[in-house]
């Protein structure tokens, strides 16, 4: 069999993990040919593919990014896109199936895909860790490892100034990072998006701190709204899914509990350095062993399938499953962390 393989939606640390977990069991153990899909689904669109060997994925579990390229593009847009295109571009190409390893905009296509006759697995990453079924996506790990290091820095920073220190992280709509990352760092205060509050009570978590000769530390989520906010905060337009994209909460925050508090503030949009360089321990084992188990799955022809993380073990679930809703905090984890507020 030859195999496609995809990286899409925003890159995330541990895909070239993957990568090299399903080239070397798939072409040692099985002996499956693969290649490699340029920039997600326009290089299945376009057929844009190029020879994927063990000497191509060598080294690469360490390495952040992706070799393949990354895009958001929209597989049933355009000329060329929709099911019966691609399956005839594949077939152009002797392209028996595809490894779409991808997010929430990405599973969605391929699930689109598969239930139109199109031979797709899928892995699932992001470092938002918004995909519910699997209990961690990769890149997660990774993500709250370079906030929580971010947020230490600041609190040295913020203790000397005696200021107080607003830090805001990626993760949609989802408080995973938040939530982890700040507890990781001692914050006074987390702000996720699952648990709406107004200015007045994170002033009072703020000055709680103060009281006590801290310098305080909010985390806030980009997703994060204030009570009575409709929405998330977001200026700077669409992505290519039609959603908004994100970021900047904590630059209205920030004034305002200088205002309301008397306390000097500054904030710190963490953006994209929580996505860069290379994956964590972690990351790196669960990307390479969703690699080997989409090797397996391929072998079995588990189309329509995704591996995903359950407890400690890779398991096999439907496509659609991973798109029921988000994996958003439950309750109970965020009251863990409140109690150590203020
Ligand atoms: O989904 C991963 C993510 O990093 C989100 O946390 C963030 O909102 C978004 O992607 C940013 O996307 P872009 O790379 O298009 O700015």
């Amino acid at each position: 069999m030859k195999i496609g393989i995809l990286t899409s939606g925003g890159d995330c640390p541990g895909l070239n993990a993957v990568i090299r977990g399903v080239v070397l069991k798939g072409t040692e153990t099985y002996d499956l040919e693969f290649v490699g899909i340029r920039d997600g689904w326009r290089g299945v669109v376009e057929g844009d593919f190029f020879p994927l060997t063990r000497h191509e994925v060598k080294g690469l579990s360490k390495v952040g990014g992706t070799i393949l390229g990354t895009s958001r593009t929209n597989p049933y847009e355009g000329e060329r896109g929709g099911a019966e295109n691609i399956a005839k571009t594949l077939a152009d190409h002797g392209i028996d199936g595809i490894i779409a390893i991808g997010g929430e905009g990405t599973l969605a296509a391929a699930n689109r895909l598969a239930n139109d006759g199109i031979n797709v697995l899928g892995v699932p990453k992001t470092i938002d860790n918004d995909l519910k079924a699997t209990d961690y996506s990769f890149g997660f790990d990774t993500a709250v490892n370079i906030a929580t290091d971010a947020m230490d820095r600041l609190r040295t920073t913020g203790d000397s100034h005696q200021r107080c220190m607003v830090a805001e992280v990626m993760g949609r709509h989802v408080g995973w990072i938040a939530l982890h990352a700040g507890m990781a760092a001692g914050a006074h205060a987390i702000c996720i998006p699952e648990v709406p509050m107004s200015i007045e009570e994170i002033c009072e978590l703020v000055s709680s701190a103060n009281a006590r000769g801290r310098a305080p530390l909010v985390v806030v989520s980009e997703g994060f709204t204030l009570s009575g906010m409709d929405e998330a905060y977001s200026d700077k337009g669409l992505d290519a899914f039609n959603r908004p994209r994100l970021g900047g909460i904590s630059e209205i925050l920030a004034p305002e509990i200088e205002r309301i508090t008397g306390i000097e503030t500054r904030s710190t949009v963490l953006g994209h350095i929580q996505r860069g360089g290379s994956p964590s321990g972690f990351d790196r084992v669960l990307a390479t062993r969703l690699g080997l188990h989409a090797a397996d799955a391929i072998v079995d022809q588990a189309w329509g399938e995704m591996v995903s993380l359950r407890g400690t073990e890779i398991v096999r679930v439907p496509l659609a499953d991973a798109l029921i809703e988000l994996n958003t905090v439950p309750r109970s984890r965020y009251d863990e962390a409140a109690a150590l507020f203020g």
